[in-house]
């Protein structure tokens, strides 16, 4: 049902833990199935992501494409982990059931969340970040597609 990628970064997950005075911080969760994931960002004088960590609080897709999510946004700048989708993030890891699609959207709004954070502290604006939402589950109507 998973695959290797998936089963790998479960139980391997990469970049957990936390920033002491990170960058940013971003928070989500999901209501409807109770998961929560962090995402602390410590991004340089450049804008470059020199470092992020994850906490995640939920089942096993939302742990492996938080690891996932962390090791693609590293090294890149906020503009470049703005193109990390949670449809980037499945691809990488070579896909996820459709019914663990929605795991992934944690992923992607916890960077948005913690870029947000980010752009908030140092009084900038990142061109195409939207405000994100606390609660993805709003954002669940979209169409779920098998990858
Ligand atoms: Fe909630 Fe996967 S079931 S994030």
């Amino acid at each position: 049902m998973y695959s290797e990628k998936v089963m790998d970064h479960f139980n391997n997950p990469r970049n957990v833990g936390e920033i002491d005075n990170a960058s940013g911080v971003g928070t989500v969760g999901n209501a409807k199935c109770g998961d929560i994931m962090r995402m602390y960002l410590d991004i340089d004088e450049n804008q470059v992501i020199r470092d992020v960590k994850f906490k995640t609080f939920g089942c096993g897709a939302a742990v492996a494409t938080s690891s996932m999510a962390t090791e693609l946004v590293k090294g890149k700048t906020v503009n470049e982990a703005l193109q990390v989708t949670n449809k980037a993030v499945m691809e990488a890891l070579d896909g996820l059931p459709s019914v663990k699609v929605h795991c992934s959207l944690l992923a992607e709004e916890a960077i948005h969340a913690a870029l947000w954070d980010y752009a908030e502290k140092h009084g900038i604006k990142i061109e195409g970040l939207e405000k994100p939402v606390s609660d993805i589950g709003e954002k669940e109507e979209a169409p779920e597609e098998e990858y």
